[in-house]
């Protein structure tokens, strides 16, 4: 790994193992509540300059020298649709005025809970690592924009329509390249060719081919290992965070839980991940955690992109941790010798050969069972031995066993003599 570089300073060192991030209803982590604690009073040249210099916790009294130099959204934009409103910040799809490209634009919420010293830090950490992480499968920062409220859309006859909501307050828009679809949509529609031709209907969800599962895959991994080999962490992958363009080409995005890790670990909070791609050693309250989280999360889109649908979908910790050992076994002396020293190890019981199964992976086999054709009712993709075996690493209960990054890269599923790679067939509506 190479050295640790100048994002490394101790900006990011936040005692997250004192602070509690939430829990949205969807198992999303929400924001924790103590952050503005935890921003420090001068360390990465970003996170200073965007600080607000003002004691009070109004966006509006912001005094920014770096956001000062930045570009009006005004000028620079116009607004041309909503793509979507997540935790962290609304996405619009613009138009650069001078160059007519078609950008990206996610701007950053200012409510009371975000904000605590004048700035989200969420938003603070995600342009932070987007800088710092340049790579062809992360989604690419292009600049930082600001306006005073919203932004100008072309109305019905083309003309600048003034939005009128909240014209005082300051907002500051992150400017990304701009991708057609993020995974999880992708996976949802229907393959058009599929429809009837007399009667309508808008055709059946198609499973991938093992090709374009892999030429997902390891976009991805390539995005990961570039990530984790630059001593940061993700810790929110999952299909709604990874986005596609037309052509096959994959971005990671949202980069609002990311951040630096050191080895050995250091305590950081456990309430990361979205809880369906949520590793175990999570759910049992390992607060010194690594890289492993986000190979635990591969490794449940792994099994979706075969089956098109979320592998593990727990509505609620413990149901999580049943689906789990359900699938891959419960854990044992041999499967994962330290379980017993997790904080949370002794909370949760489980009988043997009831609905988790005693013999690990049996439950994994059947459910990917290899060679799979394609069926017209169900919908799973072909996996030869190499995939089953990369599945099976990936979703490896012990974290010191479960593969890194570079090593999935290098498996026998991409480097052997399988099924080549090959462009997703993506059906966007
Ligand atoms: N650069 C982009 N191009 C196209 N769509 C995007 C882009 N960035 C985000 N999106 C869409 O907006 C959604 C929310 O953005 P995201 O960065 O994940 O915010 P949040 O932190 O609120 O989840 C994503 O799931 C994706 O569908
Ligand atoms: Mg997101």
């Amino acid at each position: 790994m190479p050295k640790r570089d100048r994002w490394s300073s101790d900006d990011e060192n936040d005692d997250e193992g004192k602070t509690s991030i939430g829990v949205g209803s969807d198992g999303a982590p929400r924001p924790p509540q103590e952050y503005h604690s935890a921003l420090p009073p001068s360390s990465s040249p970003t996170s200073s300059s965007l600080t607000a210099t003002s004691s009070s916790s109004s966006p509006n009294h912001l005094h920014n020298p770096l956001l000062h130099g930045s570009r009006s959204v005004y000028d620079a934009y116009t607004r041309l649709s909503h793509i979507d409103s997540g935790t962290y910040g609304i996405v619009w799809r613009a138009k650069c005025n001078t160059t007519n490209e078609i950008v990206a634009l996610k701007q950053i919420k200012f409510d009371d809970e975000l904000v605590k010293e004048g700035f989200p830090i969420s938003a603070l950490r995600e342009i932070n690592v987007l800088l710092a992480l340049k790579h062809p499968n992360i989604v690419q920062v292009k600049e930082v924009v600001v306006g005073g409220g919203g932004m100008r859309e072309k109305n019905d006859s083309g003309e600048d329509d003034d939005d009128s909501t909240g014209m005082e307050q300051p907002q500051i828009y992150m400017v990304m390249e701009c991708l057609e679809m993020d995974l999880q949509r992708a996976m949802m529609t229907p393959d058009p060719s599929t429809a009837p031709l007399r009667g309508g209907g808008r055709g059946s969800v198609q499973p991938f081919a093992q090709s374009e599962v892999k030429f997902i895959m390891h976009q991805l991994l390539s995005a990961i290992e570039h990530i984790h080999s630059h001593w940061y962490l993700h810790r929110d992958i999952k299909t709604s965070n990874i986005l596609l363009r037309r052509n096959g080409h994959l971005a990671l995005c949202d980069f609002g839980l990311a951040r630096k890790f050191e080895e050995p670990a250091r305590a950081m909070t456990m309430s990361v991940v979205t809880l369906w791609y949520r590793a175990p050693e999570l759910l049992f309250g390992e607060c010194r955690y690594g890289p492993k989280i986000d190979m635990w999360s591969v490794g449940c889109i792994f099994g979706e992109l075969l089956i098109k649908d979320a592998i593990l979908k727990g509505n609620g910790e413990l149901d999580q941790i049943q689906q789990i050992f359900k699938l891959v076994g419960p854990p044992t002396e041999t499967s994962w010798p330290t379980f017993s020293s997790l904080p949370s190890s002794g909370t949760f019981k489980w009988r043997t050969g009831s609905s988790t199964s005693t013999s690990s992976s049996s439950e994994l086999r059947r459910r990917f069972s290899l060679n799979s054709s394609f069926s017209s009712t169900g919908c799973q993709s072909y996996l030869d031995s190499a995939g089953f075996d990369l599945l099976e690493k990936l979703l490896t209960l012990d974290p010191t066993r479960r593969i890194n990054a570079r090593d999935a890269l290098n498996h026998a599923y991409f480097t052997g003599g399988g099924v080549k790679m090959q462009v997703p067939e993506f059906f966007f509506a």
